[in-house]
């Protein structure tokens, strides 16, 4: 696997490669990311991964500064994975000077996760499209547990027209169901433990929303009280059209439950289609 931090120096390697697939990271990867790496390969001849701790997309009040930096594990783990090239820019690297033009998605940015995360789509989306113009991919593959995130890419993707096919992949879950997440380094013994509720309650909603139930408000607060019996304090539990991410509006729509709730100091969030 090459190993590229310098954008000239990523540009001259890939110049002569064909059907690039990429897949941006943070690092510190996991199953959940190794999956997508190993799915890049059938859809094209050159499959990259980028690791950038992107400080735009972290607010004051944070992890950036403890997100974990596993950078030779996480080697070891895309060179096993079939990997050809690595771009692991420094911030002097991908900001050498301040990043003042940036991406502003819509009101998509402000819902869910924007609501308790301002700023955070912005940061997300303006450094996936730098890292494009830099990586020039055909295909790139993000995963569907940062649901919010995927549509706000496939939607900048569609609206300004890039010639990059966006897919998601399916989250990875552990045994007990808890989906894979670098943050879930976080958790105490006993956290750990109790983690997997997040997704057991989002199951039983869409359970209970395939047998036909359209009390979302009540299945809502339901989850979110017993969220709170447990200990965790919920930003929100929340179930929405697949197409836009809005409440339901009727009719046959396909929906989407998404959590987001911290146990201690560790923020989890999840989804799951109905
Ligand atoms: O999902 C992530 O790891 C990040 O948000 C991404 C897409 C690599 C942008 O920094």
């Amino acid at each position: 696997m090459q190993i590229h931090s310098s954008i000239l120096d990523l540009r001259a390697a890939l110049k002569t490669r064909s059907r690039i697939v990429f897949v941006p990271t943070m690092g510190n990867l996991h199953d959940g990311h190794i999956s997508l790496m190993t799915q890049a390969r059938a859809h094209g001849d050159t499959v990259v991964a980028s690791i950038f701790v992107n400080r735009l997309q972290f607010g004051p009040n944070e992890d950036f500064d403890k997100y974990p930096r596993t950078f030779q594990a996480d080697c070891d783990k895309l060179a096993a994975a079939g990997v050809d090239v690595l771009f692991a820019p420094t911030e002097a690297d991908l900001y050498p000077e301040p990043q003042e033009y940036t991406v502003e998605p819509p009101d998509i940015q402000n819902i869910l996760d924007g609501e308790f995360r301002p700023g955070h789509f912005r940061g997300v989306a303006t450094v996936v499209l730098k890292l494009f113009n830099i990586v020039q991919p055909q295909v790139a593959l993000f995963g569907k547990k940062d649901y919010q995130q995927l549509m706000v890419i496939r939607n900048m993707a569609r609206q300004l027209a890039l010639p990059i096919q966006i897919i998601g992949g399916e989250t990875v879950r552990a045994d007990d169901g808890l989906a894979l997440s670098s943050r879930n380094g976080y958790l105490s013994a006993t956290e750990r433990t109790e983690a997997p509720r997040l997704h057991r309650l989002l199951v039983q909603i869409r359970d209970s929303l395939r047998a036909g139930n359209t009390a979302y408000a009540e299945l809502e607060r339901a989850a979110t009280a017993e969220l709170g019996q447990a200990g965790w304090k919920t930003d929100y539990v929340a179930v929405r059209q697949q197409s836009d991410l809005k409440p339901p509006s009727g009719g046959k729509q396909a929906l989407v439950v998404l959590a987001a709730s911290r146990l201690g100091n560790t923020r989890l969030i999840d989804n799951i289609e109905v």
